[in-house]
């Protein structure tokens, strides 16, 4: 009764939609459809609030800013944040509309990128052995290549200098590597670590010193370098189960991750700060597809199991632990009937989807 009590005062946790742009809308939209259904399925709430931040009529509007100057300090109170996808080329170039998502994973030290891969029963994939593939990358994302330092000078002139320098600190590329460590102790204690270290002498060296450094007792540890991870991502993609790589790699990486179990549509991400001190990211790991936008033919199931990460993650703040798994099961039933978008083999249509998957939470 006293527990009862307790979870009845707690206040819902809040949380942050910001659609952006592109199928960003369509699969926000059915994740917010989504979640609403797993509340009452599941007897909590959520307090959601909406940001109409995106880089086209709101940059119009604001100078070409595609986000709030002050977003930091406006989304800093939420317990969570869910993001579609941002990036309209046709409107605004790609290094402009992505900058308010580099902004917060780098503001709130979400460190670690999480992003699992894995095959499902009817999903056709573009390999040719069939085996189950099960891994996770963790892609670090609060410095490395991502980071603004450089510049260019002699801009448009045949003499243009540009420099873009990557940054790698030993306490980022340790808590990272921390970070995949448990998380292949808690999987199936394989971790992979992916460098350049034969061309890039200093950075991704020092990667493979601090890995050296730490306690890897209980798992297999394996480096490999990015293009050679690669190929062996087609050849032999069973064989990864944690993959640890810097920030650009673990970008290509995940987007053929994605591609050779299935379609990059049904992949979610996690932008987490594990110590908790700020709001974590929830996002698909695909982007805003103007091929495809506002035509009702986008893959929502990226977005829903990101929002199925983000209730697990929401955890200590009162939702129940088993909200995060019906999501997980109903898009895995559903998928196994075949009720998916054309990307992963099915004929629906984004809402079809969204219905299916919520007639079975
Ligand atoms: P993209 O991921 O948007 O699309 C790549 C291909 O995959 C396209 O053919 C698209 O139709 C397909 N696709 C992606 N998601 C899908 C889904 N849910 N269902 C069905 N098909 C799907 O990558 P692209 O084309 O390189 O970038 C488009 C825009 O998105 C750019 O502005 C880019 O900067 C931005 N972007 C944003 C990201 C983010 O917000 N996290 C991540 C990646 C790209
Ligand atoms: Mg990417």
């Amino acid at each position: 009764m006293r527990r009862l009590l307790q979870t009845a005062a707690a206040r819902a946790p809040r949380i942050a939609f910001y659609p952006g742009d592109g199928i960003g809308v369509d699969v926000t939209d059915a994740t917010l459809r989504l979640l609403e259904h797993a509340q009452s399925q599941h007897n909590f709430a959520l307090e959601t609030t909406v940001f109409d931040w995106n880089s086209s009529s709101y940059a119009d509007a604001n100078g070409g800013r595609c986000a709030p100057d002050d977003m930091i300090e406006i989304l800093r109170p939420f317990d969570a944040i869910f993001l579609g996808a941002v990036g309209w080329p046709a409107a605004r170039p790609d290094h402009e509309t992505l900058e308010p998502l580099i902004r917060m994973r780098q503001a709130y030290s979400q460190f670690a990128c999480v992003r699992p891969a894995r095959t499902y029963d009817g999903v056709p994939t573009p390999l040719a052995s069939g085996a189950p593939v099960d891994m996770v990358v963790v892609r670090e994302n609060s410095e490395g290549e991502y980071v603004h330092v450089g510049g260019r000078v002699a801009r448009g002139t045949p003499d243009e200098v540009a420099v873009q320098t990557a940054v790698h600190t030993r306490r980022g590329v340790e808590r990272v590597l921390r970070y995949g460590i448990e998380a292949a102790r808690e999987r199936r204690g394989k971790l992979t670590l992916v460098t350049k270290s034969n061309a890039q002498r200093y950075g991704m060296a020092m990667w493979e010193d601090v890995l050296a450094d730490l306690d890897c007792s209980g798992i297999e540890v394996d480096v490999q370098h990015v293009d050679a991870c690669c190929m062996n991502f087609v050849r032999r993609p069973e064989s990864f189960d944690v993959v640890v790589a810097s920030n650009l790699f673990g970008d290509i990486l995940t987007d053929l991750s994605g591609a050779v179990t299935g379609s990059l549509g049904l992949n979610p991400s996690a932008n987490l700060d594990p110590t908790r001190a700020n709001p974590s990211l929830f996002e698909p790991v695909h982007g805003s597809a103007p091929d495809i936008a506002g035509k009702g033919v986008a893959n929502p199931v990226g977005a829903f199991l990101s929002a199925a990460t983000m209730l697990e993650w929401l955890a200590p703040s009162g939702v129940p632990p088993a909200a995060g798994g019906a999501i997980r099961r109903a898009v895995e039933e559903s998928l196994a009937a075949r009720e998916s978008t054309a990307d992963a083999g099915g004929t629906l249509g984004t809402s079809e989807v969204t219905e299916a998957v919520m007639r079975r939470i």
